[in-house]
Parts: C-alpha cells; sequence; structure tokens
C-alpha cells in the first residue's frame, strides 16, 4: 500500500492511474478537492478493490496518523499542493497553509508512524516530496540549468512556499533520519491538466476562438515535462533513489512561451482546415509580477544514477495533449464550474 496525497490533481491523478496499471500494490489517494482536485479523474477506478479515495486535508493531523496507522503504507508520495502562481499573487495564505503548513503536519505524522515501525517495514519505508524547479529562481539566457545543488531563490509566494517545504523535508531527513527524498521538476503538461495553465488554457481558448493571452514579451522560456513521463521518474525514484538526496526531472524541452502558443495554434489548424489561423487569436496581455524569466534543467542526475530519460518529444507530446482536450470536452466542461468562470474573468480582465 502507498498513500497519494492530492491524487485527485493533474500529476496525481496521472500518477496513481500509472500506479494502479504498472504495480501491485494497492493506493489510498488523500485529497481535500480543492477547485484543482476532481474525483472523476479517478472514475476508471472505481471498482477497483486496489484504490481507496478518502477526501481530506493533509493539514488534518488527526484523519493522516488514523490513515497510516490502518493502511500501513510503505511509502507516502506527497503531490498535495496549491500550485498555480498567478493565484499565489492573488492570494498567498492559501499557499502557505497547505504547502508549508500542510507538509510539516504530514512530516510530522509520518515520522510518528515510521518512528513505531518494525523492522524490514521501516528500512522499507519512504517520504517522496514531489517540488518544483521554480525554487532555485530565474536563469539569465545563457546561465547553466538548474543542478541539484544550485542554491534556492524563489521569487513567487507559490515558489517560496513549495521552498519552505523543500527545506522542511530536508531537515527532516538530516534531523530525525526520516526516509525522505525530494523530486523537482519542470512544467508538466499532458492529460487532466486544469485549464487555468498555460497548455490547457490555450487549447481551449483557441477551440473556442477566444483571445490567448500571453504575458509580456512571450519571451519568457520553461522546461516542458510530458507527465507520463515524469510518473515513471517518480516511481523509479521511489524504488532506487538514494535516502536524504534531491533529483531534478526535465523534459529536455526548452520553449518560449510564444512557441508553445504557435505550435498548439499549428496542431489546431491542421484538425480545422477551413478557419482563419489561430495565431491570430494571439494577445499580448500585462506581465505576471515578478515573471521569471527561464527556466532549465540539468537531467544528468537521476539519467547516471537511475538510468532515466524523458521519452516523450514535445512535439508528439503536444499532439497527443490536444487530443486528449479534443476527445474530452466533457471532462473539460465538468471542471470549467462558476469557481473556475471567476477565476478566468477577475485574472484576465485586470490583465486587459
Ligand atoms: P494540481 O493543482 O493540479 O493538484 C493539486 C491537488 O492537491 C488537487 O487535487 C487538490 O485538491 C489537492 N490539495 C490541495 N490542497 C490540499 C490539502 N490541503 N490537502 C489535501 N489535498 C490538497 O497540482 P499539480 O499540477 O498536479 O501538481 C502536483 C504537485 O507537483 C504539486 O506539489 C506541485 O507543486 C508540483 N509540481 C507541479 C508542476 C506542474 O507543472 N504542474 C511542476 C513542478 C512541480
Ligand atoms: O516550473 C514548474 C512549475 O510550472 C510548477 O511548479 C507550477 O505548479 C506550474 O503551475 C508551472 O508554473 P508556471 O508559472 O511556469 O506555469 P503556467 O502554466 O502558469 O505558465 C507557464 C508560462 O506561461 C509562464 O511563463 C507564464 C505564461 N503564461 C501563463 C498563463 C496562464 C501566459 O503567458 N499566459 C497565461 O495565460
Amino acid at each position: 500500500m502507498i498513500l497519494v496525497t492530492g491524487g485527485a490533481g493533474f500529476i496525481g491523478s496521472n500518477f496513481v492511474l500509472d500506479w494502479i496499471a504498472a504495480e501491485a500494490s494497492p493506493v489510498v489517494t488523500l485529497d481535500k478537492l480543492t477547485y484543482a482536485g476532481n474525483p472523476g479523474n479517478l472514475a476508471s477506478l472505481k471498482d477497483d478493490a486496489r484504490h481507496i479515495f478518502v477526501k481530506g486535508d493533509i493539514c488534518d493531523r488527526a484523519l493522516v496518523a488514523r490513515l497510516l496507522e490502518h493502511h500501513q503504507p510503505e511509502a507516502i508520495v506527497h503531490f498535495a499542493a496549491e500550485s498555480h502562481v498567478d493565484r499565489s499573487i492573488h492570494g498567498p495564505a492559501e499557499f502557505v497553509q497547505t504547502n508549508v503548513v500542510g507538509t510539516f503536519s504530514l512530516l510530522e505524522e509520518a515520522r510518528a508512524y515510521w518512528s513505531q515501525l518494525a523492522e524490514p517495514a521501516k528500512s522499507r519505508f519512504r517520504f517522496l516530496h514531489v517540488s518544483t524547479d521554480e525554487v532555485y529562481g530565474s536563469l539569465g539566457r545563457d546561465d547553466p540549468a538548474f543542478v541539484e545543488t544550485t542554491p534556492y531563490a524563489p521569487n513567487s509566494p507559490y515558489a517560496a512556499s513549495k521552498a519552505g517545504s523543500d527545506h522542511l523535508v530536508r531537515a527532516y531527513h538530516h534531523t530525525y533520519g526520516l526516509p525522505t527524498i525530494t523530486t523537482n521538476c519542470s512544467n508538466n503538461y499532458g492529460p487532466l491538466q486544469f485549464p487555468e495553465k498555460l497548455i490547457p488554457l490555450v487549447i481551449l481558448n483557441a477551440v473556442h476562438g477566444k483571445p490567448l493571452p500571453v504575458y509580456g514579451d512571450g519571451l519568457n522560456v520553461r522546461d516542458w515535462l510530458y507527465v507520463g513521463d515524469h510518473c515513471t521518474a517518480i516511481r523509479l525514484v521511489l524504488q532506487q533513489g538514494r535516502l536524504g538526496e534531491t533529483y531534478n526531472i526535465g523534459g529536455n524541452s526548452e520553449k518560449t512561451n510564444l512557441d508553445v502558443v504557435r505550435t498548439i495554434c499549428t496542431i489546431i489548424d491542421g484538425q480545422r482546415a477551413n478557419s482563419a489561423p489561430h495565431s491570430k487569436l494571439i494577445s499580448y496581455v500585462k506581465d505576471r509580477p515578478g515573471h521569471d524569466r527561464r527556466y532549465a534543467i540539468d537531467t544528468a542526475k537521476i539519467e547516471s544514477e537511475l538510468g532515466w530519460k524523458p521519452r516523450e518529444a514535445f512535439d508528439t507530446g503536444l499532439r497527443k495533449t490536444v487530443q486528449w482536450y479534443f476527445d474530452h470536452m466533457d471532462w473539460v466542461a465538468s471542471v470549467q464550474t462558476g469557481d473556475y468562470r471567476k477565476w478566468i474573468e477577475t485574472h484576465y480582465s485586470a490583465r486587459q
């Protein structure tokens, strides 16, 4: 049994589905079901006895303690977080609460549970913390990519809250010996991503002929990692990663935001041959405050230690992703609730 937090979100649900397909051990998913969590992401596991879904908050220590006691997991894979940078600028408090206090609560309960385990369960236990490359800050155009020893320099409330959680995880290993591993990955894309993030937002706006909002000059660079590659990497790190270590995970696909948006437009143009070029919908809007210019990941450590490499090329991964959204408009409709529409309206009307 493994316990997955945030398993109803984008990466978490891809991970749970991937785990159930590839591994023998069952999964307990703990998720608060915020606006970003959707139990429908795991609907295909409804009748699968190897999956249990629990609605709850990682800050609820009594609940976490009960789950650990009852299910005796051999690992915790921790995805639960507030994850959208723009929302952290509008309202940072939730980010500190879930990302910092929530991770602290989980670490405390994990430590209490792990301390009383008998061997060999104690040696086998792992706490895997999923973090981000944003903790390293912003790179200049010619700077070398982030390595695991790059000093932390978070620039948004989101990045600062993730950095805080990373430091707590490190301290729990160093001080108490809790068997932790942290992964820091770049921008994920793929099926089931909530359409507030760049790629699904642009796909859906393009399909509906709406403006494609590009912040600033559109030349900020991100490294894009296909979510399936990320899930494979996490499984490998869980099984073979060294305790107390951190591993950077990236897609070796650095792109400017304009490149990403234009590529999506070209893919959709190919599917809708009679419409005007979708790139005509590109609309430059007010920049994000403190917008990091460039992220890039050096994957040498995970490649050499664990033999992992990203398999998906950006072009094919993006085509699959566009197709997934075209094929799942019912899913899209189910997540575009009143809360979502309010966010889009408030956030983008302020950027015109
Ligand atoms: P997401 O926003 O899609 O999902 C987060 C999930 O966590 C949701 O299901 C939500 O309901 C749940 N959650 C939030 N607060 C909770 C709480 N207090 N208790 C229990 N559950 C709670 O996020 P994502 O994009 O899937 O990201 C998952 C993890 O990966 C996060 O830790 C994020 O920081 C990290 N990450 C994401 C990316 C990316 O590109 N998406 C890149 C690097 C790192
Ligand atoms: O680098 C990893 C991080 O990637 C994760 O830790 C975060 O959880 C995840 O949200 C993501 O953060 P970004 O801020 O990079 O992702 P986002 O999709 O919000 O934006 C990607 C880029 O596109 C960024 O430079 C801002 C820009 N952008 C975004 C939106 C939503 C636009 O130009 N227009 C938009 O409407």
